[in-house]
């Protein structure tokens, strides 16, 4: 069985009394480790919200990174720099990034590569646009962008791989993907997984969907076959909201 993973993606929202408040906020409602909660706040609050969490079952992440070691790369961040300040996990290939900041699935696979390398556990992205969903070129797209991102992926490290499958017509639009339409796509995805690596793996393989999550969608959205939690943007930001999500993956 695969444990249920319940993520939230902070994006560029908050500042530190906020932050602290929020993770401080849901470390006093995460109480049973059934289910897997991450908290991913923007790169100056990690510190601190990891101090909230020290001693809670919640999970910290980053929402990018760099995939060099080091270096003269300004404004940047490394993954030693998140593993350093306490984060397990990484967002790499956000539709965000990809669009706005125009990431390349073959830079993400870069970031892939040297998240690994440091110990990272990972959380690949991928989703189509609206326009491309009505061409009928979701599969495809999805494919293509996953295909790019994991290519040569170190079989050694896939148990640091989580999947997300994240519409970007359903991110921040208040328009999720149905929970059929979900399911198609995971399932696709789980059969990809299948043929790539091989069934075992892709038994275990967490794929989670993002995109207008809520309290009140979340649990017909977990109950799907394949869907085996959720990136949360927009609802992460509120404590009972985000602990509404984690009741309905119990
Ligand atoms: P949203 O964002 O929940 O605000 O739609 C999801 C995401 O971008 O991960």
């Amino acid at each position: 069985m695969r444990q249920k993973f319940v993520a939230g993606n902070w994006k560029m929202f908050t500042n530190a009394a906020s932050a602290r408040q929020l993770a401080a906020g849901v470390v006093a409602g995460v109480t049973d480790d059934r289910v897997q909660v991450l908290v991913c706040p923007p790169y100056p609050y990690l510190g601190l919200v990891a101090e909230t969490l020290k001693g809670s079952k919640v999970l910290l992440g980053g929402q990018n990174c760099w995939y060099a070691a080091e270096g003269a790369f300004t404004g940047e961040t490394s993954p030693a720099m998140l593993v350093d300040v306490g984060c397990q996990y990484v967002i790499l290939g956000h539709s965000e990034r990809r669009r706005i900041m125009g990431e390349p699935s073959e830079l993400i696979n870069k970031k892939l590569r040297a998240a690994l390398a440091q110990g990272l556990k990972t959380i690949v992205c991928a989703g189509e646009t609206l326009p491309e969903r009505e061409a009928n070129q979701a599969f495809a797209v999805v494919e293509q962008q996953l295909t790019v991102s994991l290519a040569g992926f170190p079989r050694e490290h896939l148990d640091k791989l989580v999947l997300a499958y994240e519409p970007v017509w359903a991110i921040g639009t208040g328009r999720n993907a149905s929970p059929a339409q979900a399911q198609e796509m995971h399932a696709f995805l789980r059969g990809k997984v299948t043929a790539t690596v091989g069934a075992a793996y892709a038994e275990s393989c967490q794929i989670l969907y993002g995109g207008s999550v809520k309290p009140e969608n979340a649990k017909e959205l977990m109950s799907q076959d394949d869907v085996d939690g959720v990136l949360v943007g927009g609802a992460s930001l509120k404590a009972d909201q985000f602990l509404a999500i984690y009741q309905a993956a119990l």
